[in-house]
């Protein structure tokens, strides 16, 4: 990776420090279209995309973000032509084992979601390092979902909580949004105030279904790989102008 961390960026002075997402969510669209845009391989989209994550993770530790969940990987794309998989999964690998040291130094706390067992095992010794790793840090949550499928998450929760009922662990009267969300992958984790979508498709892929009950949903024309400080600039001032009401009546309108 060609990315050096950038020495801390203050917060542009139009946007409200106090208003700012806690947790940002991206689905990390456009990079085949990137490539093909420039007559390449869609896989030179892929590792230009990584530049473009790593630049926006410091982005949000400059600007007081404090928690990144990208959505490296769905539970779909290994429907993908197989050598498009299996640079993919190499490319993370690869990623992961270069940046850790840096991780480290930076304080970020990195955690995957997703059904990792089905990732190949030198992939999954690589993810497990880097969690255990970085586990006490104290920094920006970084969170990357990899074989990820928010309808997978929600049937694997399900299973779990039915295991324990039928072991007389809980009652189904235990049943409630709260134990739910301590079986999903993200436990611990808030929910995202704001998903990002690049390249224009308005549709969620399976992305933290359960998690974005109530995310503001901002959707750019801009392709992944050219996302960025300019243009997470301007999907933060449009968060901010956003009425968030939670199904509620807003006391002042
Ligand atoms: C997103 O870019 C990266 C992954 C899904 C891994 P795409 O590969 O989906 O790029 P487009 O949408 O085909 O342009
Ligand atoms: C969503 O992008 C998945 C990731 C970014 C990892 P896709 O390119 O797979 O989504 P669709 O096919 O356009 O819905
Ligand atoms: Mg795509």
């Amino acid at each position: 990776m060609t990315v050096e961390p950038l020495p801390l960026q203050k917060l542009p002075p139009d946007l409200d420090c106090n208003r700012l997402p806690k947790h940002v969510a991206v689905i990390m669209d456009g990079n085949g279209r990137w490539a093909n845009s420039k007559g390449r391989p869609r896989i030179m989209g892929h590792q230009k995309g990584v530049d473009t994550l790593k630049n926006l993770l410091y982005c949000c530790r400059d600007w007081g973000v404090s928690a990144l969940t990208a959505y490296a990987f769905s539970t779909e794309n290994w429907g993908r032509p197989s050598e498009e998989v299996a640079f993919l999964m190499t490319l993370f690998e690869r990623v992961l084992r270069r940046e850790l040291q840096e991780m480290m130094s930076e304080n970020v706390r990195i955690r995957f979601v997703g059904n990792l067992g089905k990732l190949p095992n030198s992939l999954q010794s690589e993810i497990a390092k880097a969690m255990e790793d970085t586990e006490n840090n104290s920094g920006i949550q970084f969170t990357v979902a990899t074989n990820y499928g928010g309808r997978e998450e929600i049937v694997q929760a399900c299973k779990a909580i039915a295991h324990k009922v039928q072991l007389n662990d809980i009652s189904i009267t235990d049943i409630n949004e709260d134990l739910f969300e301590q079986h999903l992958y993200t436990q611990g984790l808030q929910n995202p105030d704001l998903l990002i979508r690049t390249s224009g498709e308005m549709r969620i892929s399976n992305f933290l279904l359960w998690q974005m009950a109530y995310a503001e949903i901002y959707v750019t024309e801009t392709l992944w790989p050219d996302f960025n400080r300019d243009e997470f600039h301007q999907a933060l001032s449009n968060y901010q102008k956003r009425d968030r009401r939670f199904g509620k009546v807003n006391d002042s309108k």
